[in-house]
């Protein structure tokens, strides 16, 4: 019997669904919210109302463009946390009251090891080559940065993290301090293209172990354009480029120096990127050229996918359908990874 899985992401500030019936990705669609923009930041209560008004449309949307009824659904998989918990309620309850509606099951789903199975999104026809267990992955998005053994599909051991800034927070706080909107990681993605990423250097994080740290960069980089400014006040006008692509260039450093550590510690030759910095060109361009160098396959997700999607959502709770891994009705989301 076939099954049919909805995947419904509601963590942050995209309101997203998607359908995937075994295995295969059907539809895929996603509104995102531009109310943000003028406040520099998400602002959560105003996420959570527009999760509210989008999240019939968008579940509508997925469900017409994959050519299916609510009624041939199979299950519903949601995104418990981590996120914005307004936001999360918005997306688990729409999940469970379908699944009452409908009397099929409910799958609660962790945003960050969907990030991670984002590799595995496919359609039918589709060829495409998927990382064999055990793989590390560098998971690096906006609240996280995490060197993650994914043991199976289901399973997965967190073996290095950041002790303070995420990767996506290094590129959008350093971005604000260069007055870009929000968020930053694109834009500094796209100055940083023409620029010289030896223009200015940044000190580098002494932090033990597989653990990262990216709070220092930022601070040295705040430091060293206040200095800057302080001879030449258009300096940052006339430098945005080499600016953007020297401060790229030190995050990328930080974290592949920890991913190439990982993979000599623990043997592992199949190299995964996930999470939405995966979307940044330096990086994966640099990971493709590192894994050349020590011979790894490496899987990066496709940009799409590497940001936050419900086909992520609906690709995990396939697998965890699979395995009959259901949720209570009566479950909760959670704001933060370590109480899932
Ligand atoms: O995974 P994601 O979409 O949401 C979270 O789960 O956090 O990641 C969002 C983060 C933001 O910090 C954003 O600036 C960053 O990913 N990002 C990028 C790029 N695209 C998204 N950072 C650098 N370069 C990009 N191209
Ligand atoms: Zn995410």
């Amino acid at each position: 019997m076939s099954a049919t899985i909805l995947g419904i992401e509601s963590s942050c500030d995209d309101t997203a669904a998607a359908v995937i019936e075994d295995g295969f990705l059907l539809s895929s669609t996603i509104a995102n919210q531009h109310v943000h923009r003028q406040y520099g930041g998400v602002v959560p209560e105003l996420a959570s109302r527009a999760h509210q008004q989008n999240i019939i449309p968008v579940v509508d949307t997925a469900l017409a463009q994959a050519g299916k009824k609510a009624e041939d659904l199979s299950a519903v998989a949601f995104t418990r946390g981590p996120g914005l918990i307004g936001a999360l309620l918005v997306g688990s309850s729409f999940a469970k009251g379908l699944s009452l509606a409908l009397d099929i099951p409910i799958i609660d789903v962790n945003h960050l090891h969907a990030h991670i199975l984002a590799l595995f999104i496919h359609s039918s026809g589709e060829q495409k080559a998927f990382p064999s267990c055990p793989f590390l992955c560098l998971l690096v998005s906006g609240g996280h940065t995490q060197l993650v053994i994914m043991k199976n599909h289901l399973e997965m051991e967190i073996i290095g993290q950041t002790i303070d800034d995420a990767a996506g927070e290094a590129f959008d706080k350093c971005a604000k301090i260069m007055n870009l909107p929000y968020p930053g990681g694109p834009l500094i993605d796209t100055w940083a293209r023409e620029g010289n990423p030896g223009a200015s250097i940044f000190g580098k994080p002494a932090v033990k172990g597989l653990d990262f740290s990216c709070s220092g960069l930022k601070t040295s980089f705040l430091y060293q354009l206040r200095d800057r400014l302080a001879q030449d006040p258009d300096f940052l006008d006339n430098n945005m480029k080499d600016l953007c692509a020297s401060l790229q260039h030190a995050i990328v450093d930080i974290l592949l120096s920890k991913l190439a550590r990982a993979a000599a510690e623990t043997g592992i030759t199949e190299i995964a990127l996930a999470g939405g910095v995966s979307a940044n060109s330096g990086l994966r361009a640099s990971l493709l050229k590192l894994g050349r160098k020590h011979q790894w396959r490496v899987f990066i997700p496709e940009v799409q996918y590497a940001t936050d999607n419900a086909a992520m959502i609906a690709v995990t709770g396939y697998y965890k359908y699979m395995k009959r891994q259901f949720a209570s009705r009566s479950i909760t989301p959670v704001a933060r990874f370590d109480q899932l």
